[in-house]
C-alpha cells in the first residue's frame, strides 16, 4: 500500500492509499456491457469510464505496479483471422498483466483448412474454458455474430472496414493525455476514410466526447454520406491544418482497394502526405497521430513520424492500457453476473 494522504477526523487519523484516494475522486461507476463491439453503441460515459480506468492503470504502472491479479483464473483467447502486430501483441500482454491465461489462434495451420467454420472454430476454442474472446476478422460484423453464438465476452479487434474500437479508444486516450480534453478540439482524420475502420470508430468516439472532426483526403476515398455522422469534409489538407489540434494520418489500405482511387502513390503523398514543411503550417502544438502500420513516405514522412510532434509510439504504449481496461471492465461485468447466478 502506498500512502498518499492523511485525513484527521476528531481523534482519529486515517491514512489514504492510492486506491482509496482514487475511489474518493472517481464516481462509483459500474460497467454494464458483456461485449465491446464498437464505439457506435457506447455512450460518452462508457467511453470515459474505459479511458479513466486506463489512466488508473497508467498511474499504477508509473508507481511500479505492472501486474495485477484481476483476471487470475480467467482465460482470454486471441482469435486473429487477419494479420496484426500492435493489436494482437498488446491484447496478449494486457491479458498477462491482469494475470489471465491466454490462448492464441491463427488461421494458418488450423482446421479451417479442413472446412471447419468460423463459428465452430470459435465455439471449440471457447469450450476449453475461455472467458473473453478477442477477434479480428476481414468481414464486417464477424465479432457481432460471435457474440450471439458464444457465452464468452467478445471484444472487436477490427472487423473489415467497419470498426476498430480499441484503436479509436487508444487514439482518444492519447489525445486526451496530450490536450487534457476532447471538448472543443479539432481533430482531422486524413486519408482512406472509405476503407478505414479506424476512421469510423474515431468519428463515433470523438464526436461523443465533444470534438469537431474533419475528414480529409481524395474525393474517391471519402464517402459523401459520412457527413451524417456529424463530420466535415475537406479535400485540401493545407487548408485545414492551421485549425487542426490533432491530425491522425490513416494508412492507405492497398489490400482493401480493388481499383485505383488515386493516380499514383507519389501524387497521394504530394497532396495528403504530412512532411516537415507541411506540418510547419499546422496549428501551434498540433499533435501528429498514426494508427500504424505506417507506409513511410506515403501518409507521413520519416522526419514527421519520428519527430517531436509525433505520438505514434505513445499510442502503442497507451494501447496496452486501454486494452487492459477493456478486459478488466468486461471481467467485472462477468463476475457480477456470476454472483447473481446469471450467465
Ligand atoms: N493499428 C493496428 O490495428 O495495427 P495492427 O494491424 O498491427 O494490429
Amino acid at each position: 500500500m502506498r500512502v498518499v494522504g492523511i485525513v484527521k477526523l476528531g481523534q482519529f487519523v486515517f491514512l489514504l492509499s492510492t486506491e482509496e484516494t482514487m475511489a474518493t475522486e472517481r464516481p462509483n461507476r459500474v460497467w454494464n456491457r458483456k461485449h465491446i463491439l464498437g464505439l457506435e453503441e457506447l455512450s460518452a460515459e462508457e467511453i470515459t469510464q474505459i479511458l479513466d480506468q486506463a489512466a488508473e492503470f497508467k498511474q499504477q504502472a508509473k508507481e511500479g505496479v505492472l501486474k495485477l491479479n484481476s483476471l487470475r483464473g480467467k482465460v482470454v483467447a486471441n482469435l486473429f483471422f487477419e494479420p496484426s502486430t500492435r493489436t494482437r501483441t498488446s491484447f496478449g500482454l494486457a491479458a498477462k498483466r491482469l494475470s489471465a491465461d491466454t490462448v492464441d489462434f491463427s488461421p494458418s495451420g488450423s482446421s479451417l483448412s479442413k472446412g471447419e467454420t468460423f463459428i465452430d472454430t470459435a465455439k471449440n476454442i471457447e469450450a476449453m474454458g475461455v472467458d473473453q474472446v478477442v477477434v479480428r476478422h476481414a468481414t464486417p460484423g464477424a465479432p457481432h455474430l460471435l457474440s450471439k453464438h458464444l457465452q464468452a465476452s467478445v471484444l472487436n479487434a477490427g472487423d473489415g472496414t467497419h470498426e476498430h474500437p480499441t484503436q479509436a479508444l487508444l487514439d482518444i486516450f492519447t489525445i486526451r493525455e496530450q490536450k487534457g480534453t476532447l471538448e472543443g478540439l479539432t481533430v482531422t482524420l486524413v486519408g482512406d476514410i472509405l476503407h478505414s475502420r479506424v476512421a469510423r470508430s474515431n468519428i463515433w468516439g470523438l464526436k461523443k466526447l465533444g470534438a469537431r472532426v474533419i475528414v480529409c483526403g481524395p474525393s474517391t476515398l471519402i464517402p459523401r454520406d459520412i457527413t451524417q455522422l456529424g463530420v466535415e469534409i475537406s479535400y485540401d489538407l493545407d487548408a485545414v491544418l492551421p485549425e487542426t489540434d490533432c491530425v491522425n494520418l490513416l494508412r492507405v489500405q492497398f489490400e482493401r482497394q480493388r481499383s485505383a482511387f488515386f493516380p499514383s502513390i507519389r501524387e497521394y503523398a504530394h497532396l495528403f502526405g504530412l512532411n516537415t514543411e507541411r506540418a510547419s503550417r499546422g496549428k501551434e502544438g498540433m499533435v501528429v497521430l498514426a494508427p500504424g502500420p505506417i507506409n513511410r513516405g506515403v501518409e507521413l514522412s520519416t522526419e514527421v513520424a519520428d519527430g517531436p510532434h509525433s505520438v505514434v509510439l505513445d499510442q502503442v504504449t497507451n494501447g496496452l492500457l486501454v486494452r487492459m481496461s477493456c478486459l478488466y471492465l468486461l471481467n467485472q461485468y462477468q463476475d457480477r453476473q456470476a454472483e447473481r447466478g446469471d450467465s
